[in-house]
């Protein structure tokens, strides 16, 4: 990573978990291959470095007493600033031992972190505001952020990924229009000309379709808006971050319109298909994770569909996307 890079991640908030996973216990996340451990204290989240300054013990595997965190080792703790509260057994004044802290809020049921301090809030969803229903979900995948986040936004592994679910059985294909656009820290591609998905998630939830926008935003957020005549019919904004070297955690929300009852059922129905297709995903992203590793000279190949690869490599960087300065047009078959 470079240095401006770390620089500029260091000032963004990461989702890490959901509000319902940090409860009574601790909870360990990774976070930029560093452990972190949440706790709850007087309804707060607090996020410390999850290793005892002491003996290195995992602080996630204590628990929370008063506020603070408690060593299951020799029973240190600490506050949620990370400052050593208490040595049990030990008389006088306390020594200042303290635990390294990060930044942590909630918001909308989800927890996010920074490793820096951020201005202003984080980036939710991209029908942040609205009246929406939405469902929050968290996967955890073996690939990298950049082959998680296309994954999502690709359009053309669908017939063969998820066959049936998302598209129909036949392999018959629309002429379809992509315009890619982007800016600092963004590229997206707009699809028009598409007739209506013959998939079992499409048939259940949607009408006529109008336009998809595939969407990355820095660091690692990637969003699928699909509208329909009269407006949004299904979104999802997910947030990935590479937890290990092999390892992307997302956290994501899956967003429908509030309308009659039936829309509140359609949303409930959604979430079920599209946990089936996030399993589809995380098997082929883990196959072409496993076979990385052989020949790792071969990079892999940038097909003439691939309309976003560099754009996201390039925002992940810390860099303008080529789109920025030249948007893109393209026609397939979809
Ligand atoms: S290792 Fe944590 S208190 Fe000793
Ligand atoms: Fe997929």
């Amino acid at each position: 990573m470079s240095k401006d890079k770390a620089q500029q991640q260091k000032g963004h908030w990461q989702a890490v978990a959901l509000s319902g996973d940090v409860g009574r216990k601790p909870q360990r996340v990774l976070f930029e291959g560093t452990p972190v451990v949440l706790f709850r204290a007087g309804g707060k989240v607090n996020a410390l470095f999850d290793r005892c300054p002491h003996r290195l013990v995992e602080l996630s595997t204590g628990k929370v007493v008063g506020g603070d965190i408690e060593c299951p080792y020799h029973g240190w703790r600490f506050d949620g600033e990370g400052r050593c509260t208490a040595i049990p057994g030990h008389v006088g004044k306390l020594p200042h031992y303290r635990v390294r802290r990060y930044h942590a809020i909630e918001r909308d049921g989800v927890v996010f972190v920074s490793a820096g301090t951020p201005e202003g809030e984080p980036y939710l969803h991209c029908m942040q505001g609205q009246d929406v229903i939405v469902r929050r979900v968290r996967s955890s995948t073996q690939s990298t952020v950049i082959d998680a986040a296309e994954n999502i936004l690709d359009a053309t592994h669908t017939h063969f990924t998820h066959k049936g679910l998302l598209r129909g059985l036949s392999a018959r294909r629309h002429a379809v229009r992509v315009e890619v656009t982007g800016g600092e820290g963004w590229v997206e591609a707009c699809y028009t000309g598409e007739e209506r998905q013959q998939g079992l998630i499409s048939r259940l939830l949607e009408g006529e379709r109008t336009k998809t926008v595939g969407r990355f935003r820095y660091p690692g957020i990637a969003e699928l808006e699909y509208w329909g005549a009269r407006g949004l019919v299904l979104a999802t904004t997910f947030h990935l971050r590479q937890a290990d070297e092999r390892t992307v955690e997302g956290v994501g929300w899956l967003i429908g319109p509030r309308q009659s009852g039936l829309g509140h059922l359609k949303a409930l129905a959604f979430k079920p298909l599209f946990t089936i297709a996030l399993e589809q995903d995380r098997r082929v992203l883990k196959s072409a994770s496993d076979n990385a590793r052989h020949a790792p000279q071969a990079l892999p190949t940038i097909g003439p569909l691939d309309f976003l690869r560099r754009d996201i490599a390039a925002i992940i960087d810390g860099k303008m996307p080529p789109a920025a300065a030249e948007p893109r047009k393209h026609q397939i078959e979809l």
